[in-house]
């Protein structure tokens, strides 16, 4: 057992009685006197014990981007604490991502942490585009050398994450309160939260954004230094799970008259479903009866086929929107995933732009504790965005040539049909759908960020 910090993710802080003691090597302060270096902000009273600790990397946010993070710098043996202010069971519950590139998979199963995805992930060929009335297959597999993506839900990869977290005894705190860093141009930036009654102060080398669209991360950076790229779409998805087994082997994307449709699933046994709905769509307005009726008029080809209905577990609206803020670095914070940058889900590409950017990331910060380059790190964001741009554009694409927009006109639509019929007849048009839709080739090699390639 570790002393200091609370090893294992329960959130709980084990306490140190000693003024001074070893956490991962380094020094470790507990007391319970106001420190004169600490945060204005630092509102401590004398009854509240303060501990501090150093740390290699600083990791605010636990979804896929933070826990990926600190897995690939564990296995290069550098330090990190993660911080999240959810609980472990919001994390690992959200219903969110389904679709994960080739190269995601070739990369969880590098970093030790596929088995549960291999036993349990879906691995699909191909997927269908479906219009007027139409189901169209797109072979993935033959388009692109035997790549594939495959289903498995992003709170499973959390999941397993978070037991590999766990077996490495290395800090992850759940349900922190009032995270903040600071001190972000110099060069020991500081992560500071509270559990309880207790401040904790990490003082760290580098500081890793990974705290989502909605974290502390980015409006931390002073302002006028972002360039912020947005488009906001006139439309959300309303998703569901469902007890039904799936009636496809395959994913089905729906350009319908009354608008999007898509068919996925998570298991033998549950089937994933969204609808496009107006963005702030109350989900009250759709009991499940209502949700079933628009579902099948949307998805039912002339073939017969629809999906299997089953009883609805869970349900709720998504509103949409295109973000990039730039650069994905600030002093030493390194934003990563959705804290730079957010993407219209039908790509299925934000997930997979969080695992490639702290994928390069890690291989930068290996550099620097290796042989104190910094090379890497100052190429970080001109390396990721290049990627990232490249999905925007393709989520941009997908989302605009299969939904219906409250502001277009019959032109726009007979485009967007003639698009879908341009896409399922060309091989060369399915071709360049299908090498970005199982991922563009990786920026970085994974033996550059320390993997050795077990594919
Ligand atoms: P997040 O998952 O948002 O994680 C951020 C973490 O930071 C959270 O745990 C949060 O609790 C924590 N946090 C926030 N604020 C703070 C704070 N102040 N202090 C500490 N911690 C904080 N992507 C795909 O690749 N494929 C798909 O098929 C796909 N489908 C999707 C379908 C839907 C309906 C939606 C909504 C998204 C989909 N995505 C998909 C996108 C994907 O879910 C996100 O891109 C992904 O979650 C990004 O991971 P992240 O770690 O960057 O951010
Ligand atoms: C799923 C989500 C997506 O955004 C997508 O494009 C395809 C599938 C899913 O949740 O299964």
């Amino acid at each position: 057992m570790r002393l200091g910090e609370g090893a294992g993710c329960d959130g709980a802080v084990r306490r140190c009685d000693g003024p001074v003691r070893r956490c991962d090597g380094l020094a470790f302060h507990r007391t319970l006197a106001p420190d004169p270096r600490s945060f204005a902000l630092d509102l401590r009273t004398a009854d509240r014990s303060v501990i501090r600790v150093k740390t290699q990397v600083g990791i605010v946010g636990a979804g896929p981007a933070g826990l990926l993070l600190g897995h690939l710098l564990h296995l290069n043996g550098i330090d990190s604490v993660i911080v999240d202010n959810r609980s472990r069971a919001y994390v690992t519950d959200r219903v969110r991502a389904g679709v994960l590139e080739q190269g995601t998979v070739d990369l969880l199963n590098a970093m030790g942490v596929g088995a549960r995805l291999q036993r349990l992930g879906l691995r699909h060929e191909g997927l269908y585009v479906s219009f007027r009335g139409r189901r169209h297959r797109i072979n993935l597999a033959d388009l692109t050398d035997g790549k594939a993506i495959t289903v498995y839900g992003q709170n499973e990869v959390v999941h397993d994450l978070i037991d590999a977290r766990s077996a490495t005894t290395r800090p992850l705190h759940f349900e922190a309160k009032d995270v903040s860093v600071g001190a972000l141009e110099s060069s020991s930036p500081a992560l500071r939260f509270r559990h309880g009654d207790t401040e904790h102060e990490v003082h760290c080398d580098f500081i890793a954004g990974c705290d989502g669209f909605h974290g502390i991360c980015r409006p931390s950076i002073p302002a006028g230094v972002l360039n912020v790229y947005e488009r906001v779409y006139p439309f959300g998805w309303l998703g569901i799970l469902a007890e039904a087994p799936p009636s496809c082997d395959e994913l089905v994307y729906t350009l319908h008259e009354r608008g999007f449709a898509l068919f996925s699933m998570r298991s033998p046994t549950i089937t994933r479903l969204y609808l496009q709905v107006p963005p702030d769509e109350p989900i009250e307005r759709w009991p499940d009866e209502a949700i079933w009726r628009e579902m099948l008029t949307r998805m039912t080809t002339s073939d017969g086929w629809s999906p299997t209905m089953g009883r609805i577990i869970q349900k709720g609206v998504t509103p949409m929107r295109s973000f990039v803020a730039a650069p994905m670095r600030h002093g030493r914070l390194f934003l990563a995933g959705d804290a730079a940058h957010i993407v219209p889900p039908t790509g299925a590409k934000g997930l997979n732009l969080a695992a490639s950017d702290v994928l390069v990331l890690a291989r930068a910060l290996k550099a620097y504790y290796e042989r104190g380059s910094t090379e890497w790190l100052d190429e970080y964001s001109d390396l990721c965005l290049r990627r990232v741009w490249k999905a925007q554009r393709f989520s941009w694409w997908m989302t605009s040539t299969l939904h219906r927009s409250p502001d277009e006109n019959a032109f726009d639509h007979q485009r967007q049909i003639a698009d879908l019929d341009y896409l399922t007849s060309s091989r060369a048009a399915m071709a360049s759908l299908a090498e970005q839709y199982v991922g563009l080739p990786a920026e970085v090699s994974f033996e550059s960020a320390g993997l050795s390639v077990r594919r």
